[in-house]
């Protein structure tokens, strides 16, 4: 084959690698950023549980009747210190607004695809 023809074939093929190289390195970021909001959202189930049903009688709300919105909306009132609490006034001040709507996000009865935190365990 003459060096007229090789080189966008080389060419060619290289974008191919590169395209299927950054595909992969895609995938694997979503993977992580899944894993890194499911995580986030596990350290919830201590107190809440699993499957957010908590131990009412013993203090621990159940969570898992509220809409990410009204979750963002209570997590950020602990925040704030507009809602008062024994646990979550300390526990929302230490994540970053971002991370309490990923959590929310995470977490919200309406979220059908990440379910309860029920699956990740
Ligand atoms: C160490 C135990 C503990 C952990 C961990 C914990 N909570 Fe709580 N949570 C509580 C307690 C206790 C309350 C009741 C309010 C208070 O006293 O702080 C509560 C209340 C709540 C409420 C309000 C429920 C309602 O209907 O008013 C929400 C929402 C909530 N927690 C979400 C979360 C989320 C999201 C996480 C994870 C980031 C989390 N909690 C982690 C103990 C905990």
């Amino acid at each position: 084959m003459r060096m007229k023809y090789l080189k966008p074939i080389l060419v060619a093929s290289a974008l191919v690698s590169i395209s299927q190289w950054s595909a992969v390195a895609l995938a694997q970021n979503a993977d992580a950023s899944k894993l890194y909001n499911r995580s986030l959202a596990a350290t919830c189930a201590n107190c809440h549980g699993t499957d957010g049903k908590g131990v009412p009688e013993g203090g621990m709300p159940l969570i898992n009747n509220l809409s990410s919105q009204e979750m963002l909306k209570k997590l950020m009132d602990y925040k704030s210190g507009s809602l008062e609490g024994t646990i979550m006034p300390q526990l929302a001040k230490g994540y970053t607004d971002e991370q309490l709507k990923t959590i929310a996000n995470q977490l919200g009865k309406n979220n059908k695809e990440a379910a309860w935190i029920v699956d990740i365990l």
